[in-house]
């Protein structure tokens, strides 16, 4: 099949890839990478958008998930994602990316790799959708707390995305969306090398310090 419409309506119920599609939906002769694949939720949504846009999408997984649609706008990559030399090629021929999709490994030094190597076949304009970025639903009271969670990966991704901001913040723009287990948005703003991310830390003068020392002592939640 060319794609799943099951699976296609089923992803546009998950408000973080609804997010996703509404930013790219009406984007002619799209172009797409999109790194973890599993059942084909997000894989079915963006070949909705190649079909309708003529479009391309290449999709990565360590797992072999090639046999799950048939479609010429489809070359599926079985592989690990970081196999830049060989994956990198099969971007050159379908030209500069419209969308990078990651959702592979989630970790935040996997996450910082792949963004590195991919950010520089993004077209001017282009978005780089990041997944999970949210660790609000395995928080303490709420509806996942029970889940063997990704807490403390999306803690370390959403730093590490801060912190690529903080030495990279004339080269693109950032937002998150914090539905389910969150995604961020990058908007590519010039053809810049991306600098490598730097700790956020501040030293407090001795004001700031009595400030928050009072702040904290008055403050009743
Ligand atoms: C969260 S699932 C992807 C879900 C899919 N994007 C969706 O929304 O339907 C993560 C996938 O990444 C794959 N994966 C994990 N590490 C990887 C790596 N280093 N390279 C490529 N794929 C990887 C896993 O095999 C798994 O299928």
């Amino acid at each position: 099949m060319l794609y799943d419409k099951e699976k296609f309506k089923k992803a546009l119920t998950k408000q973080k890839l609804n997010f996703i599609y509404n930013h790219i939906k009406d984007i002619s002769n799209i172009k797409i990478l999109e790194l973890g694949v599993r059942e084909g939720l997000s894989t079915s949504l963006f070949l909705e958008v190649c079909e309708k846009n003529n479009g391309n999408l290449i999709s990565i997984d360590i797992n072999d998930c090639g046999k799950l649609f048939e479609n010429a706008k489809w070359n599926f990559i079985h592989s690990s994602d970081d196999n830049f030399e060989m994956i990198n090629e099969q971007i050159l021929k379908i030209g500069e990316l419209d969308v990078i999709y990651i959702d592979s490994l989630h970790k935040d030094f996997h996450v910082k790799k792949v963004l590195y190597n991919y950010y520089n076949f993004l077209k001017k304009g282009g978005y780089v959708f990041l997944d999970d970025v949210s660790w609000l639903p395995y928080a303490k009271s709420a509806e996942l707390e029970n889940k063997i969670s990704n807490f403390n990966d999306n803690q370390k991704i959403f730093k590490k995305i801060l912190e690529i901001k903080f030495t990279n913040s004339d080269n693109f723009d950032l937002e998150f969306c914090f539905e389910n287990s969150g995604t961020a948005k990058i908007v590519k703003k010039n053809f810049e090398k991306l600098k490598e991310p730097k700790k956020v830390t501040k030293i407090l003068s001795i004001t700031e310090i009595f400030k928050n020392i009072l702040e904290n002592f008055f403050s009743k939640s």
